[in-house]
Parts: structure tokens; sequence; C-alpha cells
């Protein structure tokens, strides 16, 4: 693919932030079996994950402004532009020694995001798009699952950890969708969810009680490719709510109704 230069910016950043995540996350596997202080290594991780990113975009488009999980937002002198980091998606994992996690980073122009880039340096996955562009896995062209029975069809979702006020609602979810559908997934790290949708490995995705930061380059990732994303109730903006239902187009209807117990 051809992607634009802000585009090979996003791509350089993923790159060089997941590689100082894998270095880490070697160590942490070997930290988690001493099980001590494996929670401060992985923020400090996390912490320098975004500083690598954010150097190397700021270095790039020194005028764009910035919402980063671990830094909070900064305007930039170009008041219509600005990225959106999540260093370390699936962290829980990353401390844990899953190898599913991360780097998300999407470019908001105007309210409206134009350019997105996942990687997933475990599996050297780096899941890009661009407004109009189509999406891609690394040089492959990606498409959403043409699967439309409910019957056959898997999705998957984010469990909210307990005492967060989503669990109830979620729990609701999964007990109208489980009995009607092939299987549900929870893999931990929501920016892959929507890359894997957008790839066709699953046919939707629905959470609750995300960040901007979560599915900024996620939703355009899966957009491009042919899903449908929408908020939890028509017509919200899932990047101002946190809630989301995405799913390949012939799915979309029957899922969100169970979703939302229409
Ligand atoms: C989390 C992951 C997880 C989702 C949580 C998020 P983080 O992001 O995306 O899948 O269920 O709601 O907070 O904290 O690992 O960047």
């Amino acid at each position: 693919m051809q992607g634009s230069a802000n585009l090979n910016v996003m791509i350089k950043a993923a790159r060089l932030a997941g590689r100082s995540l894998a270095k880490d996350f070697r160590e942490v596997e070997n930290l988690q079996v001493s099980s001590k202080g494996a929670g401060d290594f992985v923020s400090r991780a996390d912490i320098a994950a975004e500083k690598i990113v954010r150097d190397e975009l700021t270095a790039a488009r020194p005028n764009y402004g910035w919402l980063g999980e671990e830094s909070g937002g900064e305007d930039g002198k170009d008041p219509t532009r600005r990225w959106i980091v999540d260093p370390l998606d699936g962290t829980t994992n990353f401390l844990h020694g899953l190898p599913h996690w991360a780097v998300s980073i999407g470019l908001e122009h105007k309210g409206e995001i134009v350019a997105g880039v996942i990687f997933d340096p475990s599996k050297d996955e780096m899941f890009v798009a661009e407004k109009g562009g189509g999406a891609w896995l690394n040089e492959a062209r990606l498409r959403v699952s043409d699967r439309r029975k409910m019957g056959e069809a898997v999705f998957a979702t984010g469990i909210p950890f307990s005492g967060r006020g989503e669990l109830p609602a979620t729990l609701q979810d999964l007990a109208r969708l489980m009995p009607a559908v092939a299987g549900v997934r929870r893999f931990g790290a929501a920016a892959l969810d929507l890359a894997y949708v957008a790839a066709g490995r699953y046919e939707g995705f629905w959470e609750r009680g995300l960040h901007a930061w979560d599915i900024a380059a996620g939703l355009l990732i899966a957009r491009e490719a042919g899903a449908l994303v929408e908020g939890m109730r028509r017509g919200e903006d899932p990047l101002e709510t946190g809630e989301l239902i995405c799913a390949n187009g012939v799915i979309f209807d029957t899922f969100a109704k169970v979703i939302r117990n229409d």
C-alpha cells in the first residue's frame, strides 16, 4: 500500500515503541516468575513507550495536539489535528506475560479519525488504515468476514474488572448473546479486538467503559475494512462515550439488536 507521509511517521513510531515494549516484555516474564515489582515495571515500560511515540510524532509534526493514555491531553498550534495514542493497549496481558497487546496511534482531523496504526509486536502484525484508502495488515488488504448467521458467528468483548460500573450491563449482554452465537472471546486488548473484526477473525466486538485512546485507530481500521461502528445508543460517538458496537455489515443489525436489547 502507498501510505501518506503522516501514516509513515505513525508506522515508524509504532515500530520503535513496539521494539522497546517487546524488550521489556521479555523481562516482565522473568519478573513475573519472581513476582516482585512487575506492576511498577510495566507502568515504567508503558510510560517509556509513550515517550518514544510522542518524541517521534512531535519531531515530525510539532504543531499537532496530543492525547495519550499516560500523559493526558495538550493542544497543539494546529487546533484541527491531534494524535490519540495508547502506547500499550492490553496492559494486564503484558503484566501477566500474555503475548496479546499492542501500540495504538490514531490521527484526528476536525473531530474525525483520518489515519490509524495498531502494532502487535508479538505477532509482528501492523494494522493500518487511512480514510478512504482501505485497511491493511502488513501488505495485505483487510476485509471483514461475511458471516451473517448468529449461530456461526464469534464476537469479542471486554469484561470490566470488578468494581467498574459497566460490569452488570456487560454480564446481561453476555446472558442474552451467548446462547445465540458460536462463541464470545475476551482477549484483553480493545485495539486488537477492532483490528480483528477488520481482519474477519471475528464477526463483531462490543464494549463499554473504553477511552478514546483504546479505540481511535481501531475505529478507522474496522470501518475501512467494511465494518459498521456505532455507539451503544444510536447517534452517539464512541470516541466521546467510550462505548461501541462494531460488526461486519451483514450481521450488524441483528447483533446490535441483541446488545441494545431492542
Ligand atoms: C484496556 C484494554 C482492555 C479493555 C479495557 C481497556 P489498557 O486498555 O483495551 O481490552 O477491556 O477496558 O482499559 O488499559 O490496557 O490500555
